[in-house]
């Protein structure tokens, strides 16, 4: 099986300012000695991009952004920002599809799928957010959601994606599916990845994500499937981001 290296990412949401960015110093002096083995990832927010790049420089903490636009060319569309900017100034990764813009900006799995398409083109690598909600999972659909919404997010045709399953229901709170649970789903994912992309789909990265912290991260990544982990509010400081990553089976 093609060996893919774990990616550990932190969504920084709506939070932070100027003076947060000193964290992305900080994380790097506790986790350079395991940088040849895992891949230390921040996502700010999109003002803070380029900023946060200024920052990282010198180490080899990675910048990307939290979304793009779905355009793909340059055009009228007032308050976005596209793809190619985002690689202009250097960021390397965007999340797309995350809950939280599909609940309160209604992007469906189309427009997460031109987003992610619009990445690929301008050379950065989408990592696209899938994951069932509470009522879903009682329902007995997780896994009819979730190969739906990768069928339908993932573009064709290039396998430089990152996938992040994300149960909905686990983002924010303090509850997480069980190992066996994540590991299912993770399984399911790369089996519909299969179904598309052939043996290719064993490069791609599969991230589990909500409610990821110190504490349970080592036990999250010791999931069978699990190749990193895309972490909120505990990606925020550097301490506990490092813990994380230094919780890693591949950081030891
Ligand atoms: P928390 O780690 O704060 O639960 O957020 C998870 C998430 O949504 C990452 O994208």
């Amino acid at each position: 099986m093609a060996a893919r290296k774990p990616l550990i990412a932190g969504n920084w949401k709506m939070f932070g300012r100027q003076e947060s960015l000193s964290e992305i110093k900080a994380l790097w002096t506790l986790v350079e000695s395991v940088s040849a083995n895992v891949d230390a990832l921040i996502c700010p927010p999109s003002v803070y991009v380029s900023q946060a790049l200024w920052g990282a420089r010198g180490t080899g903490v990675v910048i990307g952004a939290q979304d793009c636009s779905a355009a793909a060319e340059d055009s009228a569309r007032t308050g976005e920002v596209s793809a190619a900017m985002l690689a202009d100034v250097g960021a390397k990764y965007v999340i797309v599809g995350h809950s939280e813009r599909r609940a309160f900006h209604a992007e469906t799995d189309e427009v997460v799928h031109r987003k992610a398409a619009a990445a690929l083109a301008a050379g950065l690598t989408p990592i696209i957010c899938v994951g069932e909600t509470q009522a879903e999972r009682t329902a007995g659909r997780v896994a009819e959601v979730v190969s739906a919404q990768v069928r339908a997010s993932v573009p064709e045709g290039n396998s430089a994606v990152v996938v992040a399953y994300e149960p909905v229901w686990a983002i924010g709170g303090n509850s997480t599916p069980t190992i066996p649970e994540i590991a299912e789903v993770h399984a399911l994912v790369r089996d519909t990845l299969k179904e598309r992309f052939g043996d290719e789909a064993n490069g791609i990265r599969i991230l589990y994500g909500g409610s990821v912290g110190p504490k349970n991260a080592a036990e999250i990544f010791g999931a069978e499937g699990v190749d990193g982990a895309l972490v909120g509010r505990a990606s925020l400081k550097a301490a506990d981001f490092a813990a994380i990553i230094l919780g890693h089976p591949a950081a030891k």
